[in-house]
């Protein structure tokens, strides 16, 4: 491996982008080569099979392109098919899920009770539940599947009328009363994270996977080695299924406008 090579990042859709900002934001000088399947978006209704043969068809798309490490930017694909992936590529490439490293900072925060709302995919799976256990943590959560958010987010309704009845209607769950976090466990949610935290007047924490993993992008990295020391490539955003309205709306999510182009993966 050498540290001029791309770091592959991949989601459904355009929600891993709040990673790649993330990433971007802390480690400039990286070269991101994004993939985002739109054909198969959403992911959180598939099963988990279906899940990992795409998954599979992008890592090896990504290896094709050089990277030096990949990114799962999807909580759904992380649940459900990282342990697949790295079964399958681990010789090759090391491959990186988005739950760890945000479970990882819940445990540190010391937080007692916590909320968490993402898609039936990664709901089902009780991936947090387990792994939360895992690092003997006693946190008490409270998981709701809330499969309307990310196709709602994918197509731009976000800060209105839609999104504030759909939302209230998840949230109104008087389970998440007692909370003091909720985690944001779908990297489409922080699109909506100031709805959420205006629905429970700013007196919740409100978390999501972006920060933790691109922390865990950079030590990985600088254990390694591999910290690219000057900038060198532009990042390059692939979608298996091009619409304009995935351009538009993957400014909101990526801050500035993005080139995008189409990849047929079979
Ligand atoms: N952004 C994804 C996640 O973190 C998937 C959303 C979807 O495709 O259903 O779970």
């Amino acid at each position: 491996m050498k540290n001029t090579q791309p770091i592959g990042i991949f989601d459904s859709g355009i929600g891993g982008l709040t990673v790649a900002k993330a990433i971007e934001e802390l480690l400039p000088n990286e070269q991101l080569i994004y993939v985002g399947d739109t054909q198969h978006m959403p992911y959180g209704d598939k099963s988990p099979e279906h899940i990992r043969q795409y998954c599979k068809q992008i890592v090896a798309f990504l290896l094709s392109k050089n990277v030096k490490l990949i990114v799962i930017a999807c909580n759904t694909a992380s649940s459900v098919a990282s342990s697949y992936l790295r079964s399958i590529f681990w010789e090759q490439v090391e491959i990186m899920g988005v739950i760890r490293p945000i479970i990882l900072s819940i445990i540190e925060k010391k937080y007692k009770k916590i909320g968490i709302i993402g898609t039936q995919g990664t709901i089902n799976s009780n991936i947090y539940e387990t792994l939360f256990r895992e690092y003997g943590s006693e946190v008490e959560i409270f998981q709701l599947a809330t499969p309307l958010l990310a196709p709602m987010i994918e197509q731009g309704f976000i800060n209105n009328e839609v999104s504030k009845a759909i939302l209230d209607e998840y949230l109104k769950n008087e389970q998440f009363n007692d909370k003091e976090a909720i985690l944001l466990a779908c990297t489409h949610y922080p699109l909506i994270k100031n709805e959420v935290n205006n629905y429970f007047h700013q007196s919740k924490d409100i978390l999501d996977n972006a920060l933790p993993m691109a922390n865990r992008v950079k030590s990985y990295l600088s254990e390694k080695n591999l910290l690219v020391t000057e900038k060198i490539n532009p990042s390059i955003f692939y979608v298996t299924e091009y619409t304009e309205n995935f351009e538009n709306t993957s400014k909101i999510f990526h801050g500035s406008k993005i080139q995008i182009e189409e990849i047929d993966l079979k």
